[in-house]
């Protein structure tokens, strides 16, 4: 017998939901039994129509004639009631597989796709291939080499001794519980990839042209440009003769393909105790072309100097060939120059960016700018 609304007179909780739970069942029931679109619109008409649908009787049935103390529990069950039928109601369709189905269930042909968003290099990344790139074009090959590595390769084999000094400049991460292990076989996160030269020559006799990019990390708390993890691109010239004048015209060359034929280099004396001499390499500011101003601004990323510093290099010193010179780098021999940049740095000028800390939060609307 098809369903009706009965009256109520018990309001108890009870009650009212065994009333519930009778009218869901029919609900339920009636959906499942409609055959065709004339069916489904007489369904839907019999509960959800305004005037004297089913839903509406039981708002003046149940809610309406309640009693004043019953009002508020009541008003709460036929709320719920009312949600669970719309659901049924708006769920309902056609059952079987006739013409009526068809239409029912009919693909919307004119909806938007879904887009599958393409992904963008990411601006280091992208950086890191093009200096690689650069290189490779001269000739040189890559290496690689492990982040975790031990004293010797990253500070003992690169000339810092023991205690030195200049250890302090790279603010290491040390790995824990290694001092029960001599010094040199002690790990920590390499603070450069210069490392990778020592290794590199361990393996491959001169001369050898590799350049080394990879990930390097120190304890540096992160700010607009700082990070405690960052890469560096390293590269390694080894052969007879080789001179000043030959890291100065590959750097040179270098740094107007990636920056353009215009730049300018100028080469500082500095300090490594890898490199003998040690410069550090500016060139003209790429932001300003060198004249320190941006209109009527000062530039900021040359502090109005006209020059940025792009990079640590010199000439290998001596005592690092000493220890690879059983694999023929006698320092009588042999000559090389190295140097060492920063790649995100260089890809936060490149790009205008101004804080480096926007490279590795993976913020996607970020990222898109670059896509
Ligand atoms: N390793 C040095 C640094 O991280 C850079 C460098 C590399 C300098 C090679 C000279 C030669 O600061």
């Amino acid at each position: 017998m098809a369903y009706t609304v009965p009256k109520l007179t018990d309001y108890s909780a009870a009650a009212l939901e065994k009333a519930a739970r009778e009218c869901v069942g029919a609900c339920t029931g009636e959906a499942a039994e409609v055959r065709n679109d004339a069916e489904l619109k007489a369904f839907r008409d019999r509960w959800m129509a305004r005037k004297n649908g089913i839903l509406t009787q039981i708002n003046d049935l149940w809610l309406k004639g309640a009693p004043k103390e019953a009002k508020r529990e009541a008003g709460i069950r036929v709320n719920e009631l009312k949600a669970r039928i719309t659901e049924l109601v708006e769920g309902a369709h056609v059952a079987g597989s006739g013409g009526d189905s068809l239409v029912a269930e009919r693909v919307d042909i004119s909806l938007p796709g879904v887009r599958r968003p393409i992904g963008a290099e990411h601006p280091v990344m992208r950086t890191w291939r093009e200096i690689v790139g650069v290189f490779q074009k001269l000739g040189y090959s890559v290496a690689e080499g492990p982040v975790v590595e031990t004293d010797y390769y990253n500070f003992e084999a690169l000339n810092f001794p023991p205690n030195h000094p200049a250890r302090d400049t790279q603010d290491t991460l040390f790995i824990a519980g290694q001092q029960s292990k001599p010094q040199r076989e002690r790990l920590l996160l390499r603070t450069h990839t210069s490392p990778v030269q020592i290794r590199t020559m361990e393996k491959m006799r001169p001369p050898i042209r590799i350049v080394i990019p990879g990930t390097v990390h120190r304890n540096d708390p992160p700010d607009a440009s700082h990070s405690p993890m960052f890469h560096q691109i390293e590269g390694l010239a080894v052969d007879t003769n080789i001179t000043f004048g030959d890291l100065k015209g590959t750097l040179d060359h270098a740094m107007k393909a990636l920056f353009g034929s215009s730049v300018k280099t100028h080469f500082r004396p500095s300090f490594f105790p890898f490199t003998e001499p040690s410069a550090e390499l500016y060139v003209t500011c790429f932001i300003c072309g060198g004249s320190g101003k941006r209109g009527a601004d000062p530039c900021r990323p040359c502090k109005q100097s006209g020059w940025i510093e792009v990079l640590g290099c010199g000439m290998v010193d001596p005592n690092v060939f000493e220890f690879v010179k059983d694999n023929g780098y006698d320092p009588k021999k042999v000559s090389g120059f190295a140097f060492g940049m920063g790649v995100d740095r260089l890809a936060l000028l490149k790009y205008g960016v101004d804080d480096l800390q926007y490279f590795f939060q993976g913020d996607v609307r970020f990222l898109q700018q670059f896509g």
